[in-house]
Order: C-alpha cells, then structure tokens, then sequence
C-alpha cells in the first residue's frame, strides 16, 4: 500500500515534471519561431517600410510616424492586433495623432506582400528594437492564417482609419492638422532631368504623357492625380514613389533620381518651377504643399 502510494505519488511527480518540461519545450519553440519570423521581419521591412518609417523605426515627426516604442501601445489595446493586420494590409489615411503629433499622409496597402512576409513584418515591428519587454503578458506571434483571414475583407485605407479611432481614446484624436502650408519648389533642370530618368524607368506602365499607360499604372496626372495627391505633401509623393516605385525594384534608384522624376511629375501638372530645388530629405518636404495655391 504504501509503495503503491509512493509510487503513484513519483509517477505524479514524473508527469507534472515531463508536463513542465513538455511546456517549457513548447515556449522555447514558439519563442525560437518568433524569433525566425521576426527575423525574418526585419528584411521585409527594410524594403517596404524603412523608407517612411526609418530602419530604427522612428519615423520622421510630422511626416511618418514611429513605429519603435509605438506598436506596443497600439497592442495594448483590445482590438489592436486586428487594427494592425489591416493597417498594413489595406493602408491607412486621415490625420492620427501621436504623442500630440498630426501625420495626416497616406500609408499604402501591402496587399501584394504574402501573408508570411506580412505576418513577419508585424512581428518584427512588435518585438524589434527591444520592445519584448513592453509588449502585452498575453502576446502571442502575429501567424500568417490570420493574415489570410482579414485580406477578404478588402477594406478601404479609410475603414482602417475608422477602426483606428475606436482603438485610441479620445484625447488622442486631433484637434488641428498640422498641414504642409508652403507652395511646393522645384527647379525646371531637376524636371527635365526627371523626364529621362521616366522615359527610361516609368514610361512602359504610366504611359508617354503620364495618363496613357500599358500595364496597369494608375494615371500620374489630371483628375486622378489631383484627387489622389492634391491634399497631400511632396514628403507623400515623394515617398510613396521611393518605396513602391518602380514595382518591380522599388527604392532601387537615388534618392536624386526621385526628387527628380517627382519634379517631372510635378511639372506636368501645371506646378510652376522656380528658383529652389525640390529637396531629397523627408523633414523639408513635409512643409511642401501639394495644394492648388
Ligand atoms: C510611403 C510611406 C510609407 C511606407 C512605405 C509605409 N508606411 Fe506605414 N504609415 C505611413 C504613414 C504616412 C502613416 C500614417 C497614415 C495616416 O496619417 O493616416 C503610416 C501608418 C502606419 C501604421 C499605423 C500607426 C498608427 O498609430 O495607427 C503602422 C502600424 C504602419 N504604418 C506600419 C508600416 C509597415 C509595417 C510598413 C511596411 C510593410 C509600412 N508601414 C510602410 C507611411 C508609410
Ligand atoms: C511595372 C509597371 C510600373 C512601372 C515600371 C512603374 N509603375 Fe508606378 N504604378 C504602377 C501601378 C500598377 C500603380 C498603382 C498601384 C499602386 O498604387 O501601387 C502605380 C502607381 C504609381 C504612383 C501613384 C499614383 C496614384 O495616384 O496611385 C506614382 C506616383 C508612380 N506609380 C510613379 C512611378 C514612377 C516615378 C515610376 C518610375 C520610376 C513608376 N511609377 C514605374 C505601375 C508601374
């Protein structure tokens, strides 16, 4: 009787300790695999995100915001990890405020990313620059299913703002937009030599005279481009263009070549050049206004 307890009581023993280790076991891999995904993460986003919000992740105030110290708090709220899934899926646009800070640009959609490559960017964002520590207790890895599950949804960037204004709380909602207010420059050499670098990068899709394209690129002037750009600042065009243009290697030509071509685009919608060049850094872009004056 007492060996049978005894030995009931060391089997116990046994299970609960091959339990502990069996879980233990579990952490370390999921700990190992979100390691690999945000690693992995971290490649996808120095190509598609590093060039708004910088490879430390701290953006630029006013034109794009941070993400580095950010994340967490967009994860500490209920519906966060939805939000951010369709932030990068769908884009987002509409003034937020952060830390008392306007960003009224527009985030393009990443539709075209895979739900791995997707899942792994938001990982990389949620635990890169030592942010583990802030994160929520409850945690757990952003999985490429559920990537999968919210693309369905097709939202439009505005639904994504919609749903960002339930996450945070009212005080954080903007009274004012901080927008770009001086008229856009630019120099006629910089269109010109933009209007090579078109013919030899752009033309194929977005068509000789911009609006006349083959495959598929949106229209880069009249209407369209008015309604898309018109409210915008150069840093948007700017920098939409460097990080998704031209498709096939985005971000691949100077950063010249794209004040450039953005003069040249610029020239054939009717804004006048002038004595000062277009600049090539985000923080002196962001006054330049995209308004009609
Ligand atoms: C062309 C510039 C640009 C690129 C490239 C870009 N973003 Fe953004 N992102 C923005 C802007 C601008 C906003 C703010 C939009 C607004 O004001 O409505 C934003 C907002 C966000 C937000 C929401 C922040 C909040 O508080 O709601 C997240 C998250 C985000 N971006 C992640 C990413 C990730 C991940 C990538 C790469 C896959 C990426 N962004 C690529 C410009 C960009
Ligand atoms: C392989 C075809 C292709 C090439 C080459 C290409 N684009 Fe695009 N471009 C597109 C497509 C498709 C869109 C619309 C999809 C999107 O917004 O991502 C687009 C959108 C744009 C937009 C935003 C227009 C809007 O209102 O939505 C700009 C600006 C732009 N391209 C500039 C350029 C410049 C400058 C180059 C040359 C460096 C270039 N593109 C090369 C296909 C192309």
């Amino acid at each position: 009787m007492r060996r049978g307890v005894g030995s009931i009581k060391r089997n116990r023993w046994l299970l609960c300790f091959t339990g502990v280790l069996a879980s233990v076991q579990a952490m370390m891999l999921a700990r190992a695999s979100l390691a690999q995904s945000a690693a992995d993460g971290a490649g996808v986003y120095a190509s598609n995100c590093a060039a708004c919000h910088q490879l430390n992740g701290q953006g630029v105030a006013g034109v794009f915001p941070p993400l580095a110290g950010h994340v967490p708090t967009l994860l500490a709220r209920p519906s966060g990890r939805d939000y951010l899934i369709r932030v990068v899926l769908f884009g987002l646009t509409d003034t937020i405020t952060i830390n008392g800070q306007n960003y009224s640009g527009a985030m393009p959609p990443w539709v075209s990313l895979g739900d791995a490559s997707l899942a792994a960017v938001l990982n990389h964002v949620a635990i890169g620059w030592d942010q583990r520590q802030r994160l929520p207790a409850d945690f757990k890895p952003f999985r490429p299913d559920e990537i999968a599950a919210a693309r369905v949804e097709k939202l439009a960037a505005s639904d994504v703002h919609a749903m960002r204004k339930t996450l945070l709380p009212a005080a954080q909602t903007p009274a004012e937009n901080a927008a770009a207010t001086r008229r856009v420059t630019y120099t006629a050499e910089q269109a010109a030599q933009g209007k090579s670098s078109y013919v030899r990068n752009c033309a194929d899709c977005h068509g000789s005279t911009l609006d006349n394209g083959e495959f598929g690129g949106a229209p880069l002037r009249g209407a369209w481009f008015d309604n898309k750009w018109g409210n915008s600042s150069v840093a948007n065009l700017y920098a939409f263009t460097k990080a998704k243009m031209p498709p096939d290697r985005p971000g691949a030509l100077s950063d010249k070549v794209y004040a450039d071509l953005v003069a040249y685009i610029l020239s054939v919608n009717g804004y006048k050049a002038g004595e000062q060049a277009l600049p090539e850094d985000p923080k002196a872009q962001q006054p330049l206004s995209l308004k009609r004056q």
